[in-house]
């Protein structure tokens, strides 16, 4: 922590207002040179609102930011990168069709008479990749590696560019264990070279792992700036909620599941999945425990169709069906809550009304549109049940927080009252109090009849919901455990094993 008592960066008084909100309000944050500074607050709290007035993406309505003493008043974040604050959004920001390379150096490439140095440009980026741990091909489109890998890459330009702060938006969201140890070395690197650090996320232990110190936000309000070795989890979290937690009911509840609702036998792509034996059940959750990129998400989109099996054989109720296409697929009952949001999920320039009926409108047919009254019902309906905070129906998506996002998303799916729920991540940059009513959601679909199959990196919330546990390694399933086999032990010995035996 600070020796010095001199901050990096100090900002006062930072409001802004859109219409019918009030996003921030008199906010306040210092940063000093060394620290991790963790910015915290429930989804829609106001976070990356301020990260973006910090950084000029957002024009703040009042307010002064100071930059070691002198007041500075970035125009734009590439403005803001020339004064040493670097940043990487929630939403990555990167061009997938140039190359990783291109990427890396967009709006900084080396040149030599005058022409871009692609030489440079591709030898300085193997460095930086290397640096990362990342075997990565600089020449590649960006496109070509996954959503995980591009956040790394994202984060690394962001560390190459800054000089003073570095602020990370819910970086770790779709790292696994590996890459988001990487990330933690990089910034202790940073930290320890005097660099402040912003750290956004919902992942309390993660907090406590990396931070200094806290300033947790509350409907756009500062409520408190903690010294992280002084306070507990739950005092963070009752800071940010403004409430206590409701306890999670850990003990998983006995459930007797219906009929066999959908059976796939043998059923698999060559390269992409090896064949497996499913039996679902009404009424029965599914979870799909493994790796990143161990087949979880691979799974859900070959039931969904969304990818096409090439071997095996599915039935619905006892009769012989082809899952060859997502639209099959909803005409079936079936629902797929994607993992990405932004890519697979939200159409950002429709209003939140038409995000949530969109899938509904599609099983229905465009032909027989859903009244613009019917559609308010359903929307305002579900905007209550799970808690999504926004301005107006009208507004859209893209306007969102994050989080509120994802609960919509997830609407757009409830709204169809789908026989079989296929949800991946669903918790994935939902605030603690949202996770909670979304296990509990989940478990109340499941007793009113609903088959589920839920992919999750959050052991302790699959364990609570799933009746099964298919456990994957290397796109293929390596056990299934049942009953009182359920356990984070019996999870992670079962993903061990395999790799001791390979
Ligand atoms: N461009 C915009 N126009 C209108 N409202 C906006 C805009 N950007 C953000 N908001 C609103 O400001 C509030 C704060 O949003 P913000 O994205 O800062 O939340 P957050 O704390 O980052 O949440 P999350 O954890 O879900 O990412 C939300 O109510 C959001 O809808
Ligand atoms: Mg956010």
């Amino acid at each position: 922590m600070p020796n010095t008592p001199e901050p990096v960066l100090l900002a006062t008084g930072i409001s802004k207002f859109f219409p019918g909100a009030i996003a921030l309000d008199d906010v306040s944050l210092s940063l000093y040179p060394g620290e991790v500074h963790a910015l915290l607050g429930e989804n829609g709290a106001g976070k990356s609102t301020l990260i973006k007035c910090l950084t000029g993406a957002y024009k703040k309505d009042s307010g002064t930011i100071l930059l070691e003493n002198v007041e500075v008043s970035p125009k734009n974040p590439q403005d803001s990168l020339s004064h040493g604050i670097g940043t990487v959004y929630q939403e990555v920001n990167l061009l997938p069709n140039l190359t990783v390379a291109e990427n890396l150096f967009l709006g900084w490439q080396p040149t030599k008479h005058g022409l871009i140095d692609q030489r440079e440009m591709v030898r300085r980026s193997q460095d930086i990749l290397t640096e990362f741990g990342l075997d990565v091909d600089p020449t590649q489109l960006l496109s070509s590696y996954s959503i995980a890998i591009q956040q790394v890459i994202a984060i690394a330009r962001a560390v190459e560019l800054a000089g003073k702060v570095l602020i990370l938006d819910e970086p770790t969201a779709s790292l696994d264990r590996d890459e988001i140890e990487m990330l933690f070395t990089v910034v202790r690197r940073l930290t320890a070279r005097g660099m402040a650090v912003v750290f956004i996320t919902h992942f309390l232990d993660q907090v406590f792992e990396i931070s200094d110190r806290a300033t947790v936000l509350r409907n756009g309000r500062v409520v408190g700036t903690r010294i992280l070795s002084e306070v507990t989890q739950t005092e963070i979290i009752t800071l940010m909620l403004g409430r206590h937690l409701a306890a999670v009911k850990e003990e998983r509840i006995k459930n007797k599941p219906g009929d066999v609702l959908l059976s796939l036998r043998n059923y698999g792509r060559r390269g992409t999945l090896e064949p497996f034996d499913l039996d679902l059940r009404e009424g029965e959750v599914v979870g799909l425990a493994g790796l990143l990129g161990s087949g979880r998400t691979e799974t859900t989109k070959l039931i969904f169709g969304a990818i096409v099996a090439d071997r095996g054989t599915a039935e619905l109720r006892g009769k012989g069906i082809k899952l060859d296409n997502p639209r099959t697929a909803i005409g079936n009952k079936f629902g797929l809550c994607p993992e990405d949001r932004k890519i697979e999920g939200v159409v950002g320039d429709l209003s939140v009304r038409e995000n949530i009926i969109l899938s509904l409108q599609a099983r229905r047919g465009w032909t027989r549109p859903i009244s613009k009254a019917r559609a308010e019902e359903i929307a305002q309906d579900y905007v209550k049940k799970l808690d999504i905070r926004l301005a107006s129906l009208d507004m859209p998506i893209r306007l969102l927080s994050g989080g509120n996002q994802q609960k919509a998303l997830l609407a757009r799916w409830l709204a169809t009252d789908p026989d079989l729920l296929i949800l991946d991540e669903p918790t994935r940059g939902i605030d603690v109090g949202a996770h909670a009513e979304i296990i509990q959601l989940i478990q109340e679909l499941r007793q009113g009849g609903m088959a589920m199959i839920v992919a999750s990196s959050e052991m302790e919330e699959l364990i609570t919901y799933s009746d099964r546990i298919i456990v994957l390694r290397d796109r293929r399933q390596v056990r299934e455990l049942q009953g009182d086999a359920i356990s984070i032990n019996s999870i992670i010995s079962s993903i061990a094993e395999e790799e001791a035996a390979q």
